[in-house]
């Protein structure tokens, strides 16, 4: 494994056997081949965009990463070791490193729990911070960009924006080296996005985080990240650095896919990419 490779993906496969609709379809069962057999390295402090049409696999593959499914086959290195085949105990211990932002602010939080118990519950679940969760509560929604007044609120109290800002707060509860982002903005008014992806930014360069960013919005993907995959029907076809792949994409699915953004905007109020040498 490279020096600089924080996670490496091996041969992953995840396969779902499903009854197809049709009360009357002669096929007994269908399978889809949501990721299949998927190999790739994501280096240490990059951002690494996933794009693909709906239902290619970027969530399973998400989740396989983090074993919050099982695969069928493959192994995921992380500081070396292969993280599905874990004992528990080190499982549990290595789970700290590696979190997840969901898509919707609004499903992800739940509505009866205070501010301060959503953005604690890592850490009571991974024993940190004993009896001194809400001081860090209160520095995680200072990071940001939260009132720390706001702690003991409720998630209907804030807005869309504030609510990602919540699910960040949380994933960084434990100090995590990588965070997989599947659609964090995607539910997001374009300014509002805008202010949550410079969030994002500052945070990943403030703690050297390595992010995992998947996004259907190619043109937020384009001014996030490092490098991108692209996955088509559970495989990934192509991995390149940004530019690259935007001026010069190589596979002819990626040249459909892009030839569907009209345009890349050019007018969202990011900072381009951190030069990251690759
Ligand atoms: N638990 C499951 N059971 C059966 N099929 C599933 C399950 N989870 C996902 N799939 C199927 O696997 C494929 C990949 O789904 P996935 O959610 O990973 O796609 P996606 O790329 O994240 O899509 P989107 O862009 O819409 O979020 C889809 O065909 C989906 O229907
Ligand atoms: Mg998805």
């Amino acid at each position: 494994m490279a020096k600089e490779t924080i996670v490496k993906v091996e041969n992953l496969k995840k396969y779902y056997s499903v009854r197809p609709q049709e009360i009357f379809s002669k096929v007994g069962q269908e399978i889809i081949k949501a990721v299949d057999d998927v190999s790739f390295e994501i280096r240490k402090g990059e951002i690494l965009g996933l794009v693909g049409e709906s239902g290619c696999g970027k969530t399973t593959l998400g989740k396989l990463l983090l074993k919050l499914i099982e695969p069928d086959e493959g192994r995921v290195y992380y500081q070396e070791k292969n993280f599905l085949s874990l004992p528990a105990k080190k499982l549990r211990r290595m789970r700290r490193e590696l979190q997840i932002i969901f898509q919707d602010p609004y499903k992800s939080l739940n509505p009866r729990m205070r501010i301060a118990e959503i953005v604690s519950e890592p850490l009571i679940v991974h024993h940190l911070w004993k009896n001194k969760e809400r001081e860090r509560v209160k520095e995680l929604l200072k990071l940001v960009g939260l009132p720390a007044g706001s702690m003991d609120n409720f998630p209907h109290q804030f807005s869309g924006g504030e609510r990602q800002r919540i699910n960040i707060a949380r994933a960084l509860a434990t100090n995590p080296e990588f965070v997989i982002c599947d659609e964090a903005v995607s539910s997001l008014d374009v300014s509002i996005s805008a202010q949550i992806l410079n969030l994002l930014r500052e945070l990943q360069r403030k703690f050297s985080l390595t992010y995992l960013f998947i996004s259907h919005d190619l043109s937020v993907v384009g001014y996030f990240c490092d490098r991108v995959m692209v996955m088509e029907k559970g495989k990934i076809v192509e991995v390149e650095k940004t530019e690259k792949l935007y001026q010069n994409p190589s596979h002819s699915y990626t040249r459909t896919l892009f030839s569907s953004i009209p345009k890349i905007k050019k007018n969202l109020p990011l900072e381009k990419g951190h030069g990251q040498e690759n």
